[in-house]
């Protein structure tokens, strides 16, 4: 059920909101530079970025603590497919929790691994090993790797997020937090990823992608490191966390040939893309590839419970005598039953199809955003949706419009991404009622048109933005 929320103009944050949030400044990381970022925005005529702290949250709807209401677009940073609290999942993993609290090995274990075996891509990734977070099952892919082909090296790709533990942010091409710990990163070689936030000066699309290609093919094995100590690469197919952009069809399917010609193992990060996002169980069947090894996580949790691991084919992981990982934690009663329960959902509701369908609504209507000036490209794969933004004029850093249609997105009662960077993120549950999806983007063309037009009457140092409350 929906309730039209339209045109709220909430002052965030709230009264009991900004309590919380100023109990946070000294106990947390950046809580003190948060208020700095806070100033520096009203400085410029900007609010500060809005933040929510959650009262309470069912199916597509979030209140903060000052019973505002939200649609959800954030999803728990796009962990629950059936949105918050689904009460099946809820119940399974309460009964899990009851009759087991925690041990290692039960019979749940064993039936999840059954289950997304059977729905891997092609059925051809058969051994399945548990981790608690997709951080973790990032490393442990890359582990099998290396273990797998006796390797030292593995290509990763800008932008692209793989975690924050050490390995996985050696790993992320967007970490702009690896200062200091750069001497852990060995054994990763970074290549470009075709991103079209990155395309050099004057060449097009098509010919950034073969370059990278040719770049991983050619000058890392004739220059970095010969492509027989290459243990494999790990990709997502669709950057998520970078900015929810899509690759072309060519860049995946080169880099499973350049995977073919060099025994290397293509690792496939679906933590985020995974499970149904795109419209498909897995994103990389929209590339018609098949990859060795399959990262999952989030979506499996059901929004509920931890849940992570990967999939790998038979000869890598069967086998394999050194790969070891693992946590206490890693498949627990609890995150099994939540992964069945979220399956059994999957196959009950025909979410995948549905996802599909609701992604085309999505994309017929954000697909007309490009005319505002400060639209550069929508990006829509089933449920996995974004906006990135530019600076016309160049007056204004281009992350401020990103951060300036969130913020007045909020204000009207619709809550999505935006961590500093040029997009605004979607991440709708899966199962969103139609409706309320429809609601959630007219607020979102709102705030864009908004921003548009006061942008269009700004002009160097003194632009016409609204000052309005500049955070807290
Ligand atoms: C593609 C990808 N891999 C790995 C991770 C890390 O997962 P987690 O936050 O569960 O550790 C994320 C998180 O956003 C992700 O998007």
């Amino acid at each position: 059920m929906m309730n039209s929320i339209m045109k709220m103009n909430y002052k965030l944050p709230g009264p009991k909101s900004k309590a919380m949030l100023e109990r946070g400044i000294p106990l947390f990381r950046n809580g003190l530079r948060y208020e700095e970022e806070c100033k520096k925005a009203a400085r410029r005529g900007y609010r500060g970025a809005s933040q929510v702290v959650v009262g309470r949250a069912q199916g597509s709807f979030v209140w903060d603590l000052d019973d505002n209401q939200y649609i959800d677009f954030q999803n728990g940073w796009a962990s629950n497919p059936f949105g918050n609290a689904h009460p099946e999942i809820v119940e399974a993993v309460h009964w899990a929790h009851t009759r087991y609290g925690f041990h290692y090995d039960t019979p749940h274990r064993y039936e999840l691994a059954e289950k997304l075996v059977q729905i891997m891509p092609n059925r051809a990734l058969t051994r399945i090993n548990f981790e608690i977070s997709g951080t973790e099952a990032a490393e442990a892919a890359v582990n099998l790797a290396l273990t797998h082909t006796k390797r030292r090296y593995i290509i990763s790709f800008s932008s692209s997020f793989h975690g924050e533990a050490l390995g996985s942010k050696m790993l992320s091409g967007t970490s702009n937090n690896n200062h200091y710990m750069e001497a852990w990163s060995g054994g990763v070689i970074t290549a470009p990823y075709p991103y079209s936030g990155e395309i050099p000066a004057g060449m097009t699309q098509e010919q950034y992608v073969e370059y990278c290609l040719w770049y991983i093919d050619n000058h890392i094995t004739s220059s970095i490191v010969p492509a027989n100590n290459i243990a494999g690469l790990i990709i997502e197919p669709g950057l998520a966390e970078g900015g929810n952009w899509i690759p072309p069809k060519r860049f995946m399917q080169g880099l499973r040939e350049l995977c073919n010609k060099h025994d290397w193992v293509m690792i496939v990060d679906e933590v985020l893309t995974g499970l149904g996002r795109t419209g498909k169980m897995w994103a990389i069947e929209h590339y018609d590839v098949i990859p060795d090894v399959l990262v999952f996580g989030k979506n499996i949790s059901g929004g509920i419970e931890p849940c992570a691991g990967i999939a790998a084919r038979d000869e890598i992981m069967g086998d394999n005598e050194h790969y070891h990982t693992g946590s206490t934690y890693a498949g627990s009663p609890a995150a099994c039953c939540a992964g069945l329960k979220t399956l059994e959902l999957y196959e009950r509701e025909n979410i995948v199809e549905y996802v599909a369908y609701l992604g085309e609504i999505a994309k017929g209507i954000m697909q007309k955003w490009t005319r505002y000036s400060i639209v550069n490209e929508v990006r829509c794969n089933g449920l996995l949706l974004g906006v990135n933004f530019v600076s016309p004029d160049e007056h204004q850093k281009d992350w401020w419009f990103a951060r300036e249609v969130r913020s007045r997105m909020m204000e009207n009662g619709v809550w999505a991404i935006n961590d500093r960077q040029t997009n605004v993120r979607l991440y709708p549950a899966l199962n969103m009622e139609e409706s309320v999806l429809r609601e959630g983007l007219a607020i979102m063309e709102e705030a864009i048109a908004h921003v548009d037009s006061i942008r269009q009457s700004s002009f160097g140092d003194s632009p016409a933005w609204p000052t309005g409350d500049a955070g807290f």
